[in-house]
C-alpha cells in the first residue's frame, strides 16, 4: 500500500469513529439506533418485512395459549387478537387508536405477570368469597349480567341485580355502568358475550362473580429480543380487526 493510500485509510477510519462519538451524526439508518415500532408500522414495506418475521414467532412462543389462528383457546382463558376488540387499550387517549408501541409493552412487560411494569390494575375480586356477595345477590347480579350481555334471564332477578352492579357490587366501577368494560384496566365489555373468556352462560358467571379472575399473559422482556418483540406486535396488529381500543 502506498503512503498516501495508507493515510487515507487511516484519516478515513478517524473520521468514521469521529461520527460514532458524535451523538446525533448522520450515519447511515443501517448503523443508527433500531426505528421505534411505530416507525416500523408506519413504513408499508418494514411493516411487510416486521409482520413476515412475526408470524414463526407468533407460533413458536404465543400459539400454545392463543391459538395457531390468534383466535384464543377456550382452555387458556385467551381473548381473540384478531377481532375487533381489545381489552386493554394504549397510549393515545385522543384517538383511541391502539399502537404497536402499546402492544409491545403488553409483550415485553406482560398481563399480571409478576414483572414490574406488567398491566397489573385490577382484577376481577372474589365477590362470593369472604361474603362480600351473598349467594342471593351473587344470582341476582348474574341475572342482570346476563341481560347486559342480550342473553335470555330472570326478569323477576333484575331490580335487585342492577342494585348490587350499581352499588355494593362495585361492577360499574370496573365494568362501567353500561357494562362496556374498561381499556385501562383490561375489565371485560359485559355486552359482549363473545369476548367473555372464562364463558358467558349462567354457571360460569356466577363463578367469575364468586371466586375471581385474573387472567395472566407472560413478560417476554429479556426472553425475547426487542427486534423479535417489534416483529410479533407488527404481527399481532395486523391481524387485528379494529385498530381502535374504544
Ligand atoms: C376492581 C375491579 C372490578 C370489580 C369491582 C368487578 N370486576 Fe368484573 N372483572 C374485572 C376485570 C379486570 C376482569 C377481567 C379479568 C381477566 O381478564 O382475567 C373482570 C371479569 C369479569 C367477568 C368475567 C368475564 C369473562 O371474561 O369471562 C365477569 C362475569 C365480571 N367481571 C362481572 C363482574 C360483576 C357482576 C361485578 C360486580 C358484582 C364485577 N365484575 C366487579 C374487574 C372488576
Ligand atoms: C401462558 C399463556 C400465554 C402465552 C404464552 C402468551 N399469552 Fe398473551 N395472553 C394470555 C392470557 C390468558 C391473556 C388474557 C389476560 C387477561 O385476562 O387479561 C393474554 C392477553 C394478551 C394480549 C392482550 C389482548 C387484548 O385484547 O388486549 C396480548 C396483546 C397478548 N396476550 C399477546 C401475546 C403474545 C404476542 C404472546 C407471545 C409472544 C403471548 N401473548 C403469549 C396468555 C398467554
Amino acid at each position: 500500500m502506498s503512503v498516501s493510500r495508507a493515510m487515507t485509510v487511516v484519516a478515513g477510519a478517524a473520521l468514521a469513529l469521529a461520527a460514532l462519538a458524535t451523538p446525533g451524526a448522520a450515519l447511515p439508518s443501517r448503523h443508527h439506533t433500531p426505528r421505534s415500532v411505530d416507525a416500523i408500522w408506519a413504513d408499508p414495506a418494514a411493516r411487510a418485512r416486521a409482520q413476515q418475521a412475526g408470524a414463526p414467532l407468533f407460533q413458536k412462543h404465543c400459539a400454545q395459549c392463543h391459538g395457531a389462528d390468534a383466535r384464543g383457546l377456550a382452555g387458556h382463558h385467551t381473548p381473540d387478537l384478531t377481532d375487533d376488540r381489545w381489552l386493554f387499550g394504549g397510549e393515545d387517549i385522543d384517538t383511541f387508536l391502539i399502537r404497536a408501541s402499546d402492544i409491545a409493552f403488553t409483550i415485553r412487560h406482560g398481563i399480571r405477570s409478576g414483572d414490574p411494569r406488567a398491566r397489573n390494575l385490577a382484577v376481577m375480586p372474589a365477590l362470593g368469597v369472604g361474603h362480600s356477595l351473598d349467594p342471593d345477590e351473587v344470582a341476582a347480579v348474574t341475572e342482570y349480567v346476563l341481560k347486559l350481555s342480550g342473553q335470555p334471564f330472570d326478569a323477576t332477578q333484575i331490580a335487585a341485580g342492577r342494585e348490587t352492579f350499581e352499588g355494593e357490587g362495585g361492577c360499574y366501577d370496573c365494568h362501567t355502568v353500561q357494562g362496556w368494560g374498561d381499556a385501562a384496566i383490561g375489565s371485560t365489555d359485559l355486552t359482549r358475550p363473545a369476548t367473555y373468556l372464562y364463558g358467558h352462560d349462567r354457571t360460569a358467571i356466577a363463578a367469575s362473580i364468586t371466586q375471581g379472575r385474573a387472567g395472566v399473559s407472560p413478560a417476554f422482556a429479556g426472553k425475547l429480543t426487542p427486534a423479535e418483540i417489534r416483529d410479533l406486535s407488527i404481527y399481532v396488529l395486523a391481524r387485528a380487526k379494529s385498530r381502535k381500543y374504544i
